[in-house]
């Protein structure tokens, strides 16, 4: 009979399956009615009373050896139909689906890495300012409109706290707090009060620059900027600068760059000019250079601002300024995040 014991335990030991049935099988083997261990119970009925001593213990030891085995076998069983589990450890993995930076962004660090190689350092400030940094220290006019409700968020009046309208205020802190020479560049998000279409929305994103040291010259402004827009656009992308108005720089210019998509012949997206309007600049007025402590006399300075948006759009010809925010996976995927790191 501890022959028969030991054998059946050698069996359990042994048993493997690959299915509920056969799992089930062997259970009506050995648990069942007629099974394997009611007939050694059956046996060890018969036997003399100092060889049940001996025998209990192995019998015992079976059946908990045939329990567990069932146990471990349905476990095993039933995570095996829940994931793809298996024993081949060389199946290949599931693949993530792999984030691509925003277009935005990328332009924004391609603008950046152009200036720092000119030797500009990247500056940043608040997005809730006062009216000084935004717009008193820059030689706004107390009625300009500008200042006016339709364009500005207000969030307090008097003393007035609002979303800054440019990154200009970042420069502001800048020359209060630093000594020429200076070289930043500044750029963030800021907040204009105007109805959301294709063409405009109430937040986008400026890089502006500033540059204050002695005997600095629009000359100096202008070769800054070409050499920006040949960076940007290609060695064959070409400058020309109309006049315009800023209350913080005189004289004060417009920027247009040759349009990359016909050449300078003319296009629907130029307009048939051949050109395109990327940023405002000119030299720092007098006015602003004194309202942030710097003397006015020894230095001179310029200043310009872009707009990342527009920049995007002419890089990769986004026509509608509402597929930036919309945070669609179908646009955001087509960037490709290796460009401007
Ligand atoms: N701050 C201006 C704007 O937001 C841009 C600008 C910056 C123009 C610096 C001139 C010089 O439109």
């Amino acid at each position: 009979m501890i022959d028969k014991i030991r054998q059946l335990t050698e069996q359990t030991q042994a048993f493997t399956a690959k299915s509920a049935a056969e799992i089930e099988e062997f259970r009506i083997r050995m648990l069942g009615k007629k099974g394997e261990l009611n007939a050694l119970m059956e046996q060890f009925k018969q036997v003399p009373p100092e060889q049940k001593k001996t025998l209990g213990g192995p019998i015992n030891a079976l059946k908990n050896a045939i329990q567990e085995k069932l146990a471990t076998l349905k476990a095993g069983l039933e995570s095996a139909e829940q994931g793809p589990q298996s024993d081949d450890l060389s199946r290949p993995g599931s693949n993530d689906r792999l984030g691509a930076r925003h277009p935005i962004s990328l332009v924004k660090n391609q603008i950046e890495a152009i200036f720092k190689r000119l030797g500009y350092t990247v500056a940043e400030g608040p997005e809730i300012e006062d009216d000084w940094h935004v717009f008193s220290a820059l030689n706004f006019p107390p009625e300009h409109p500008a200042r006016d409700m339709q364009d500005t968020f207000f969030i307090e009046k008097n003393p007035d706290i609002l979303l800054r309208t440019h990154t200009s205020s970042i420069q502001v802190r800048v020359m209060e707090s630093q000594k020429p020479p200076i070289r930043v560049i500044c750029p963030g998000r800021v907040f204009r009060n105007e109805a959301i279409s294709a063409r405009a929305h109430c937040i986008f994103h400026q890089v502006e620059g500033l540059y204050i040291d002695e005997n600095v010259s629009f000359a100096d402004l202008k070769q800054s900027i070409l050499y920006f827009a040949k960076e940007m656009f290609g060695e064959k992308a070409d400058i020309r600068l109309r006049p315009s108005y800023f209350p913080f720089t005189e004289p004060s210019a417009e920027v247009d760059v040759s349009c990359n998509l016909c050449g300078g012949k003319g296009c629907n997206v130029c307009k048939g000019t051949g050109w395109l309007e990327i940023m405002g600049c000119g030299m720092v007025d007098p006015n602003v250079l004194e309202a942030c402590g710097i003397d006015s006399k020894k230095y001179t300075g310029f200043a310009f601002g872009m707009g990342i948006e527009r920049i995007t759009m002419l890089k990769y010809g986004v026509r509608d300024l509402r597929l930036y925010f919309e945070n669609d996976l179908r646009f955001l995927g087509q960037f490709d995040s290796a460009i401007g790191g």
